[in-house]
């Protein structure tokens, strides 16, 4: 198995930076349109074979160091009670959405084995079939909080910062649980061959500081402490993680995930040389000429330089309509120009 993306997780010397693309199985890949024509998301999240091969489509075709796992932050959701839908057009919908008391007490810790085994199990196929490290993954407390309490996506988070501000200690029973969940679910994860994790904290970056010290990182450091048990790295991404900088350099994780939006040299000033930083290309760079496309490749890990690793990445998600020989161009000139 090829280990560069795990030696750099440890801030070990590799021979090259390794990159992988957070959502890189998707729609944005022919070959997984043709699989999503047969069976719906929630169906290919839940059969093994399927979400095996899905797994592997972007390491064939784009040439990533790393695959992660093909699944869903909400899959665990579903399995602490809710009801789960992805439309076309809204995205993920949780009907009767958490917003009481009842609700969180209605809501259970859920045991991976017996509510999500088609997860284990595609982690078993694909540690059998993978040339390269395999990412677990699941939401971050907070990030998960916001989908069950507005009950799918949302523009500005009233419902959550409502119970937030309003029933605060409710809130926090509520996230206490949640991190329960997310800390038995990385376990078996892990248990099942996952070679690392990450936490998607993908809405964190609504929060002020203040607030996220006391309605997010409690619960991160938690996990991370738990799951610091087992010896394989931690990735921790916070989308829009500017003006928390100081406040993620306490968790324990092992990695960093940084955005776009936030000069990679300037993060490696604020959160110091402890932490591999992984990221932080723009998403939509991905629609430059090939040549342009190279010049900030060549600028991003020229900044990488400084942190005590770097894993290449975007800054976020990959976005649906990207040209796919841009990708794969990205991950080639990443390779190319960190050769060592
Ligand atoms: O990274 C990967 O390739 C692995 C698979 C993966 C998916 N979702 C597949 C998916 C991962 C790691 C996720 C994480 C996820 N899911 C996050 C955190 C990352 C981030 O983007 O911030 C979040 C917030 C979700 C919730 C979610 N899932 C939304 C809001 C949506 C609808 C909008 C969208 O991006 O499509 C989804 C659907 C989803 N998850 C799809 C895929 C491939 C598209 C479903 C389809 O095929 O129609």
């Amino acid at each position: 198995m090829k280990d560069t993306f795990l030696r750099a997780c440890r801030g070990e010397k590799t021979d090259y930076t390794p990159v992988w693309l957070m959502r890189q199985a998707g729609r944005y890949l022919p070959e997984y349109q043709a699989v999503r024509t047969e069976v719906d998301f929630l169906t290919l999240c839940k059969t093994p074979e399927l979400a095996a091969k899905v797994t592997k489509q972007p390491v064939d075709i784009l040439g990533v160091d790393a695959a992660i796992l093909f699944s869903d932050i909400l899959i665990p959701v579903e399995a602490m009670g809710m009801h789960l839908e992805f439309s076309d057009k809204k995205g993920p919908v949780l009907s009767d959405p958490v917003r009481s008391k009842a609700a969180v007490d209605r809501l259970v810790i859920p045991d991976t084995e017996d509510s999500m085994p088609f997860v284990l199990e595609a982690i078993k196929i694909l540690r059998a079939e993978l040339t390269v490290p395999l990412i677990g993954f699941s939401g971050a407390p907070f990030t998960l909080a916001t989908y069950m309490i507005e009950g799918g996506s949302t523009k500005n988070f009233l419902n959550t910062k409502k119970m937030m501000f309003q029933h605060p200690g409710l809130f926090h029973l509520f996230l206490d649980k949640i991190t329960s969940t997310v800390i038995a679910y990385l376990l078996s994860q892990i248990k099942a061959g996952a070679q690392a994790v990450q936490l998607f904290d993908s809405w964190a970056g609504v929060l002020s500081p203040e607030d996220y010290r006391e309605f997010a990182l409690p619960y991160v450091k938690r996990s991370i402490s738990e799951l610091k048990k087992e010896t394989v790295p931690i990735i921790y991404f916070v989308n829009d993680c500017a003006g928390l900088l100081s406040e993620i350099k306490k968790t324990r994780a092992d990695v960093l995930g940084v955005d776009w939006r936030v000069d990679l040299r300037d993060a490696v000033k604020k959160i110091g040389k402890k932490f591999v930083v992984q990221g932080n290309l723009d998403p939509c760079a991905l629609f430059l000429p090939k040549e342009k496309i190279e010049e900030r490749v060549k600028d991003i890990l020229w900044k990488g330089e400084f942190a005590r690793g770097h894993v290449f990445n975007l800054g976020h998600g990959i976005l649906p309509e990207t040209p796919v020989e841009n990708a794969r161009a990205m991950v080639e000139a990443v390779h190319r120009f960190s050769e060592r």
